[in-house]
């Protein structure tokens, strides 16, 4: 691919006199990264190697305007200029390496967290939080004006600290859009009623801005669309807003963004929703405005997808998230004609919005470099000192990672996978439904494999003594995980095995997924992990048109997918399916047709037919080798260390490849 075939996408843009490289944003996200509600080391690395990835504008995470819009663990100091300093050494970083640097300001109105804030929660008219489970009041005209102060002071210190604009935040049913909306905004003086009301407030506050700020500070405004709820602003009704904003010539920009705290599942949609979602709504938007560019994000990911939303005018810019999180120089292979280069996003929130959902700092369960680029030297290599002979036994995630580090950084390596294809139980995760971009991975391990001269064997099972024999001065075991054979369950610690294995018709998840199982038309799938090797290989099932009975000791199924957003979306398509669902249950006994379960509320025994069991429980590490090779420096990472989710053998094979 060359740059020719993006060349909407990477053509300069200039907004208030300041000219972007390319149309690429790396969109506002709160990465939850502060030391202290500072930017340090960690927040550097990460937003320098996006700069020096070459994103044409870096919209950085939000800083509260007001302590009432405290919302993270992670979020900035807000009302102190004690935050200059700090931030100059980002801004600074950024714009060395060519990227344009914003910053955004945000205030959630009613959706706060107590937990964090420590305050109530302020809205137009006293709405009910859709974040917590708090509710807020309706703000006095002082508590307005002392907001509005507080957005220009926040403005303020942004440009004393070297951000060439800011991004003011109206999207998600936040403050601003609380003001907008009727239904949320039900005030009867001069902040509510007619149009004119209901913006008086985002318009004082760009005002406030522009005047505070001058001509060559670029503001945007950040909004965003849903059609989940009809309460929420219709695309007319946004388009309205915007178009009276546009017509002050105050707005550089407009960002347009998807769902809301009302239907969060859209706000960071994975893998289960379509592509370029906001670009019909987005090329609306250009339609209405005569000044602001407009910006078309949510699920853009690739820069084919962000060419043809440019190129079809459905948008001035992109911003790309996640895509930019998974390989922060997106921009500049894209630039440099080397797009299939990219490690593409797989969508799936994991650890991203995952960690984020859970106070954490992000990271990416397929770039583990994110977050980490301060002390790993961002996402590239460094030539190892002494180059070595590396065999690397097992081609599953954590093989596969570690093969490409230690291949980037000089070292020869050898690859033996026993199966016919790479990728372990993540390729099985790939042909689940929807979850073809984890095979496009593996693609793209094969092509930076031939890049680099990894010697990759299929079909190769290596046993000690061929380990032994091997030239390769050092092995790397990563042979993986495999269901447990006496199909434990966790909630029955005391029983060492499933009574009535040995009646048959028990399957794993991987049996399935592999097309081994014999299952019949009614399967019972025992999940006791709470994500997608459970609830994915049930849907695959009922896509089947299997009559699938899920059985979890969870409250509810698909527990541990609930910190991506995905797990309502996946729910509401297995029932569409006509799974059903039996929670807070164990299985006490297989008979071949059929299980015995046991309620965790009440004890209560009932037997369900069923053709089939599919346990999808905790898997054993698979290591048959003797602790070390002689005359070998030997490693073991991944699930044959310890079972666990993908991102962690990921994680575990680049950390290793970096010490080589
Ligand atoms: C971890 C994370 C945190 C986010 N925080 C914010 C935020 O603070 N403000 C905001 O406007 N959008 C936020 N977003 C939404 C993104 O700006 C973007 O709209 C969303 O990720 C969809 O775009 P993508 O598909 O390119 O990732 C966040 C997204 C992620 C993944
Ligand atoms: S964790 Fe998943 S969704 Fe998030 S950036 Fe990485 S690949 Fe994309």
């Amino acid at each position: 691919m060359t740059r020719s075939q993006h060349p909407h996408l990477t053509s300069s843009l200039t907004l208030r006199g300041t000219t972007l490289r390319n149309r690429i944003v790396f969109g506002a996200h709160t990465n939850n990264m502060s030391d202290m509600g500072l930017p340090g080391p960690r927040t550097l690395g990460y937003i320098a190697e996006r700069a020096r990835g070459g994103a044409g504008m870096i919209v950085m995470e939000p800083v509260p305007v007001h302590r009432t819009g405290v919302l993270t663990r992670g979020n900035y100091l807000h009302g102190t200029d004690d935050i200059i300093p700090h931030f100059r050494k980002v801004t600074e970083a950024a714009r060395a390496e060519g990227a344009v640097i914003l910053q955004q300001l945000y205030h959630i109105g009613a959706h706060g967290d107590s937990d964090l804030s420590f305050q109530p929660h302020w809205s137009p008219s006293g709405h009910a939080s859709y974040h917590d489970s708090d509710g807020s009041h309706r703000m006095t005209e002082a508590e307005i004006e002392e907001l509005i102060a507080a957005h220009i002071a926040a403005a303020i210190r942004c440009q004393k600290a070297g951000f060439q604009g800011v991004e003011v935040w109206a999207a998600y049913h936040s403050l601003l859009d609380q003001f907008w909306t009727p239904w949320s905004n039900t005030r009867d003086d001069q902040w509510g009623g007619s149009l004119e009301n209901r913006t008086r407030f985002s318009r004082r506050i760009i005002d406030g801005i522009r005047r505070a700020c001058g001509e060559d500070f670029i503001v945007g405004l950040a909004v965003s669309t849903s059609d989940a709820h009809d309460v929420t602003l219709s695309v007319e009704a946004l388009t309205e807003i915007v178009a009276l904003h546009d017509a002050t010539g105050q707005i550089d920009y407009v960002t347009c963004g998807h769902g809301g705290y009302l239907d969060f599942e859209r706000l960071m949609p994975t893998f289960l929703f379509a592509e370029k979602l906001t670009a019909p709504v987005t090329e609306i938007l250009k339609g209405a405005v005569k000044h602001a560019r407009i910006t078309s994000e949510a699920h853009v990911r690739t820069p084919d997808n962000a060419e043809t939303i440019i190129a079809s005018g459905q948008a001035d810019m992109v911003s790309i998230v996640r895509g930019q999180i998974a390989d922060p120089h997106l921009a500049a292979k894209t630039m440099d004609g080397r797009a299939s280069d990219i490690r593409a996003c797989i969508s799936c929130n994991q650890m991203c919005w995952g960690r984020r959902s859970r106070d954490y700092w992000i990271s990416c369960l397929i770039n583990p470099s994110a977050g980490r680029e301060w002390e790993w030297g961002g996402d590239r290599f460094t030539p190892a000192e002494t180059p070595r002979h590396i065999l690397i036994v097992g081609a599953g995630p954590a093989g596969l990672e570690a093969a490409r580090a230690a291949a980037e950084r000089g070292h020869r390596v050898d690859i033996a996978e026993a199966a016919p294809q790479i990728g372990g139980q993540f390729r099985l995760a790939g042909m689940q439904p929807r979850r073809a971009q984890i095979l496009d991975l593996l693609d793209w391990y094969e092509r930076q494999f031939a890049r680099l001269g990894v010697t990759l064997h299929l079909n190769t099972f290596l046993d000690d003594s061929e380990i032994a024999n091997h030239p390769a001065d050092t092995v790397i075991l990563a042979t993986g995980s495999l269901p447990d054979p006496d199909a434990k369950q966790r909630w029955l610690p005391a029983l060492p095995r499933l009574p009535g294995l040995e009646n048959g018709n028990v399957w794993s998840a991987e049996d399935v997924m592999r097309r081994e199982a014999r299952l019949g038309d009614t399967v019972i799938l025992y999940d006791e992990g709470g994500n997608w090797r459970g609830v994915g290989t049930a849907w695959h099932l009922a896509e089947q048109g299997k009559k699938v009975i899920l059985v979890t000791p969870d409250p509810y199924v698909g527990k541990e997918i609930t910190r991506t957003s995905a797990d309502a979306p996946a729910r509401q398509r297995l029932a569409k399916l006509g799974a059903q669902f039996l929670t807070e249950h164990v299985i006490t006994r297989w008979h071949g047709n059929g299980a015995t379960v046991r309620s965790g509320l009440t004890g209560a025994e009932t037997t369900i037919p069923a053709s089939a069991l599919v346990m999808a429980t905790t898997n054993v590490a698979f290591d048959p080798f003797p602790e070390t090779f002689a005359g070998k420096q030997t490693h073991r990472i991944g699930d044959c260390a310890a079972p666990r989710l993908a991102a962690y053998a990921f994680h575990e094979g680049r950390k290793l490849a970096l010490t080589l």
